[in-house]
């Protein structure tokens, strides 16, 4: 029977991405579980794969929208309700938003993203913390982010909302020194979950180096289970970046992120299109050039003098307004027309040596 057979984990955003995972971390071990969230069915879903997987004893689903205004009072209550114990808090539950600050986000969506990332995240730990001091017992993992500690143009509330959680979980580290209830901030870096699709953020160049949501649980399940006052998975890399956090200048970090932020690169557009164009303006050069061959061919020697005149005028023109319009198309259409322009004048000029030999 594994040692924590028993206990009991409360886990706000188990539904999805890096939630989900500490759900399943914490299932594995032998924990009883409360999942809340706003989509009981998904909840039971997940709730029955434990069972099923892992021999989970009891998984309770709490549904509740915690953007709410007293969402996290209404959760402690029915935990209390049911006689649960929580032994584990982690506030998971989050989320982000995409754009400039002052013309592109809402404000009703920063509003409920600052009461879910920050109003709920510190009543739930109120609450809870209260009775784990109580019992002398207990631990607590928020959820912060390597956006923390550096300044994140494009996403600005909620980066302010994750350095609240960072420097929130730090000052209780404090607190609570001298307990044994601990309290751990999570500080990954971008992740592979659904989080950036629903920021709006799918498209920022921060999406092409996302980690792996697997590694970034296991590195703070351990961290919480250690009593660890902080974690930042993803090795050296992510270290580095820390460390950089903490002496660069705030306007070089400002500047790196908005660069990280930034939407990626249109693709460049495709060669084939140039290839159509050119085959498209040889055609009509060599269907005009013979033309202009019959044409000439059959005409008086007053008229050839006048088509020669205005070939050139025509051509000068083609030439003039292609070579604006597209670069490389254009000069391989005029090219191929002066190319058979010349053999028609060649040609003409032949005709009207063999007709002034004639008439001699
Ligand atoms: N992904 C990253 O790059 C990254 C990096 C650093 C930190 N984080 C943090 O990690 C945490 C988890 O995010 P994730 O990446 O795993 O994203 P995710 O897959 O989108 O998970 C977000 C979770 O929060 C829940 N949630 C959202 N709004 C809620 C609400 N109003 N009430 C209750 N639950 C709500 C979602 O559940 P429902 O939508 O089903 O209700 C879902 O379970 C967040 O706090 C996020 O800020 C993420």
């Amino acid at each position: 029977m594994n040692s924590e057979t028993g206990k009991t984990a409360l886990i706000t955003g188990a539904s999805s991405g890096i939630g989900q995972e500490l759900a399943k971390l914490f299932a594995q071990d032998g924990y009883n579980l409360v999942l809340v969230g706003r989509s009981d069915e998904k909840l039971d879903r997940l709730g029955e794969v434990f069972k099923s997987n892992y021999g989970t004893d009891q998984v309770t689903v709490i549904t509740k929208d915690l953007s709410q205004e007293d969402a996290a009072q209404d959760v402690y209550n029915q935990v209390k309700a049911k006689g649960i114990t929580v032994n584990v808090l982690v506030n998971d539950a989050g989320v982000g938003l995409y754009g400039l600050f002052a013309t592109d986000t809402d404000w009703e969506r920063e509003k409920s993203m600052i009461h879910l990332n920050v109003l709920s995240l510190t009543q739930m730990t109120k609450l809870f913390l209260y009775d784990m001091l109580a019992r002398n017992e207990g631990k607590i993992l928020n959820l912060a982010s390597l956006l923390s500690i550096t300044p994140s143009p494009l996403m600005a509330v909620y980066a302010g909302t994750k350095a609240y959680v960072y420097n929130f979980t730090q000052s209780l580290v404090n607190e609570l020194k001298d307990t044994n209830v601990s309290i751990t901030a999570l500080l990954p870096n971008a992740t592979d979950t659904d989080f950036f699709n629903k920021a709006n953020a799918e498209n920022t160049k921060i999406t092409d180096e996302l980690q792996d949501p697997v590694m970034v649980a296991k590195a703070g399940y351990d961290a919480l289970m250690a009593g660890k006052p902080k974690v930042v998975p993803g090795g050296l890399k992510n270290k580095s970046y820390e460390v950089m956090a903490y002496v660069a200048p705030q306007e070089a970090l400002a500047a790196l992120m908005r660069d990280k932020m930034s939407q990626k690169p249109e693709p460049e557009e495709k060669e084939p299109t140039i290839s159509l164009a050119w085959g498209i303006g040889f055609g009509i050069a060599v269907i005009a050039g013979i033309a202009l061959t019959i044409g000439y061919k059959n005409a008086s020697p007053y008229d050839k003098v006048r088509y020669k005149y205005k070939a050139k005028s025509a051509g000068d023109a083609l030439s003039n307004t292609l070579s604006s319009v597209f670069d490389k198309v254009a000069h391989s259409v005029v090219d191929a027309y002066q190319t058979t322009k010349g053999k028609a004048e060649k040609f003409a000029h032949k005709e009207e040596e063999m007709l002034e030999e004639a008439t001699a």
